[in-house]
């Protein structure tokens, strides 16, 4: 079969190429419209740069496969590097440190160590509830859970505390943080002039403040953590600092826990607070589902006592909901893989090594070969165990794949399940029925302008045990 290119969009333009029909607000979104209407491939050549996307499971698992493909860091992620450097998400494939740093902080997130974090995750939420208890009416969605998920890993991962919900103003770390991701992610989107506007505006300068700030909050940590150390490791830090990588017997160095910190605590909560909003969007737009969850929940409860570690796992019902959640709206919308070695892809598609393409999640997560005709809708029941064994697993990455798959995956499934959990059994909750939804992109996806109106139920328990020390 002769060399063919996937299909790209329409109306071309000569020399310059695709570039009617981006999207600089919303590109993701954008992406996966274009892949429903072209197929489950196509590819934007802009100026002789090639932009390739996939949108189908099948085509998806070919490039999934580690033995030819492996995690690409292209541009998108590049941006970070100045921030993160070879922390574990930014880093090369090739980096030692990933290794040395992966062999060290793995242990960290199995599942059984999840029973270290659990006090302190139950904890957040219950200041979280407590605040929502002390205010009146609604609240906003996205806001609050940004504040929970960055309290949760500041707290279980380096014993800091943003003070999230003690305080009116929040912590100047969030706020500089946003701002630096905003930055960052209007970089990625090509604009004339822009470097000459922003230099002008003082965008630059703001976001150097932004990223200095930061920097020093967490030398700060490292520097107060080193002065009083822990008798024997609590939390991601005080593995970073003295466990030593079983194969090379090497440290993680100073400036790489800094990259590592920094990393975790962006990596760590955007995804993590997203996925938790789309999640009481979605059952606040489907009752039926919400009180099916909310029974499980109920009888979990029903002695009256908090949540303990080992009854998260059984929240089988509310687990279900996050995984429709994540299918519907992956939060991070998809991932890049680049070839090691010159292949084909889909038997006519030639890639040469280490040209990279991006795997689109929304599309994957609702090919409908996999997932039936009633994709687009919410049906948590999909994920009940039969279901999940008669399907193909390569239609479902939310935490991406293969050696560079989501090191977080299970301390973000017990902080969601923890969350959603409480807030289902503390409150009856519900929609402005005037709310379409908006989706925004900042990284992640996420569910703009959301608010949801609380009620307290009657004799709902605070779900918290004394907090940890
Ligand atoms: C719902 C929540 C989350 C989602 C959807 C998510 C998604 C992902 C995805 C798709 C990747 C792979 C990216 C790639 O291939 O380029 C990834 C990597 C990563 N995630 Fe998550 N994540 C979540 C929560 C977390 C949490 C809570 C943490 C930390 C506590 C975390 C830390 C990381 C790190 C460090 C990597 C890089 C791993 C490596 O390359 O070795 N994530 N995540």
């Amino acid at each position: 079969m002769g060399v063919l290119r996937p299909p790209h969009p329409p109306k071309r333009v000569p020399l310059i190429g695709d570039i009617i029909g981006l999207d600089p607000v919303k590109p993701m979104q954008n992406t996966a419209r274009i892949l429903g209407e072209i197929g489950p491939i196509y590819q934007r050549r802009i100026l002789g740069m090639r932009l390739t996307f996939l949108g189908g499971a099948d085509i998806a698992a070919e490039v999934n496969d580690d033995a030819t493909w492996q995690k690409a860091v292209p541009r998108p992620l590049q941006l970070l590097r100045p921030i993160a450097e070879d922390g574990l998400f930014t880093a090369y494939n090739d980096e030692p440190n990933w290794h040395k740093a992966h062999a060290i902080l793995a242990p960290a997130f199995t599942q059984s160590s999840m029973r270290s974090y659990h006090d302190t995750m139950a904890q957040v939420v219950d200041e979280m509830c407590s605040a929502w208890d002390g205010a009146s009416g609604d609240v906003d969605v996205a806001a609050e859970m940004t504040k929970l998920a960055l309290e949760t890993i500041g707290r279980c991962g380096f014993g800091y505390r943003f003070d999230s919900f003690g305080r009116r103003e929040v912590d100047p770390f969030l706020p500089a943080l946003k701002d630096m991701l905003e930055y960052i992610q209007a970089q990625g989107v090509p604009v004339p002039g822009r470097k000459v506007v922003d230099a002008l505006t003082g965008r630059t300068r703001q976001h150097q403040r932004n990223v200095d700030y930061m920097f020093k909050v967490v030398d700060d940590v490292i520097a107060d953590r080193q002065t009083n150390p822990h008798d024997e490791p609590r939390d991601l830090l005080d593995l970073m600092l003295t466990t030593k990588d079983p194969e090379t017997g090497d440290q993680l160095d100073a400036r790489n826990v800094r990259n590592q910190i920094l990393t975790f605590l962006v990596a760590g909560h955007e995804t993590t607070a997203s996925a938790l909003s789309f999640a009481l969007y979605l059952l606040a737009t489907h009752p039926d589902e919400a009180a099916k969850a909310r029974a499980e929940v109920d009888e979990l409860w029903s002695t009256g006592a908090a949540v303990r570690f080992e009854e998260v796992a059984k929240l089988r019902t509310v687990r279900r909901v996050i995984d429709e959640t994540m299918r519907l709206w992956p939060t991070s919308p998809g991932y890049f893989r680049e070839a090691k070695q010159d292949t084909v892809l889909d038997g006519r598609y030639p890639f040469k090594q280490g040209e990279w393409l991006m795997v689109v999640l929304q599309q994957v997560h609702r090919d409908p070969a996999v997932w039936g005709d009633d994709a687009d809708q919410f049906r948590p029941d999909r994920f009940q165990s039969d279901e999940v064994r008669a399907r193909p697993g390569h239609g479902y990455k939310p935490f991406g794949t293969g050696l560079r798959a989501c090191i977080g995956r299970q301390f973000a499934y017990h902080e969601m399940i923890l969350a959603l959990a409480t807030i289902l059994h503390r409150y009856d909750f519900a929609a402005d029925p005037g709310y379409t939804l908006d989706v925004a992109e900042q990284m992640t996806l996420k569910p703009a302008g959301f608010r949801l109106s609380i009620t307290r139920r009657a004799g709902a328990d605070a779900s918290a045990p004394a907090p940890a020390t």
